[in-house]
């Protein structure tokens, strides 16, 4: 099966380019909050990065079919000490932009992932009580749903061959809501200071929320790790990103780069890049 696949640069407050119900998902992490751009900040306060979620859920609510899922990978953030509630402000916008919220799933990062965030050290030089930070191994998967899925929607032939692997389903627990996944090594070359989230992640999702032949969307790009997945699993997709700098990036990554790519065996397979137009909602360069 050829699949489709189409890269918007822009910021996704706006996802005009894509007509209401025509995606079958949702995957995405968006930025953190006090994501770097340039030596500055990407949002000036805390309610600027909740408008921008804002605007985000209520296009993802147009954009999506009736009965489909968003699946969102994002935490809360401790910053100078205070803890910013990421999770349960975005779980409420996306109620208000319509959205039943399904399920909430915990990412647990291997114990060695610590070495790199050791807050708990503060403790260890000194031992005596009020000294305590925890390390944080964890981060959220939430899922919501757009009103109820017709299962009767789907064809026979497709139903079949979008077939969940009940073998990895069993030995890697996805039925549990704690999934134990590696993080994306720092330094990696296709994902360097980009805070892309691993394969494994997308690859979940998309399997367990799509059929084949359907359309993903991450309007939160970065790398293009749920495209890639999206292409392997021959699903279409649709990206948006609102850094131009990262199109070479996305390109390699989905194996329509200039490096010679062994894992995407459908050479029909086609990648359009869009890069909008308009003022507002543009792309930064
Ligand atoms: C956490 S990263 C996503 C990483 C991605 N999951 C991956 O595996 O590579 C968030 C991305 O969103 C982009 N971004 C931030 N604000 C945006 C906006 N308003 N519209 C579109 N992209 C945005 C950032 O430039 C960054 O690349």
């Amino acid at each position: 099966m050829s699949t489709i696949h189409k890269l918007i640069i822009g910021n996704c407050m706006s996802m005009e380019e894509i007509s209401d119900k025509s995606v079958h998902l949702m995957v995405t992490s968006p930025p953190y909050f006090n994501a770097p751009f340039d030596y500055k900040k990407l949002f000036k306060n805390y309610d600027q990065y909740l408008g921008v979620l804002k605007r985000f859920a209520k296009e993802t609510y147009r954009v999506l079919q009736d009965g489909r899922i968003a699946v969102l990978n994002i935490d809360d953030m401790l910053i100078d000490g205070e803890k910013f509630p990421i999770v349960a402000d975005a779980i409420k916008i996306f109620q208000e932009a319509g959205f039943r919220y399904r399920d909430r799933i915990i990412w647990k990062k291997p114990d060695g992932y610590l070495r790199i965030s050791r807050r708990s050290g503060v403790i260890l030089q000194n031992p005596y009580p009020m000294y305590f930070y925890p390390d944080n191994l964890l981060e959220s998967i939430i899922i919501f749903q757009k009103g109820r899925f017709d299962y009767r929607s789907i064809s026979k032939e497709i139903r079949i061959a979008s077939k969940v692997d009940i073998k990895e389903f069993s030995s890697k627990k996805w039925y549990m809501t704690l999934w134990e996944m590696n993080n994306v090594m720092p330094g990696s070359p296709l994902e360097k200071n980009i805070a892309a989230f691993p394969e494994e992640l997308p690859y979940r999702a998309i399997r367990l929320f799509s059929y084949k032949g359907e359309t993903v969307l991450d309007p939160f790009v970065g790398s293009g790790t749920t495209m890639k997945k999206a292409r392997e699993l021959e699903r279409n997709s649709i990206g948006i990103e609102i850094k131009k700098s990262l199109v070479p990036i996305i390109k390699e990554k989905l194996g329509f780069g200039n490096g010679q790519s062994t894992i995407f065996t459908n050479k029909n397979d086609k990648l359009e890049v869009i890069y909008r137009k308009t003022e507002k909602y543009g792309y930064i360069s």
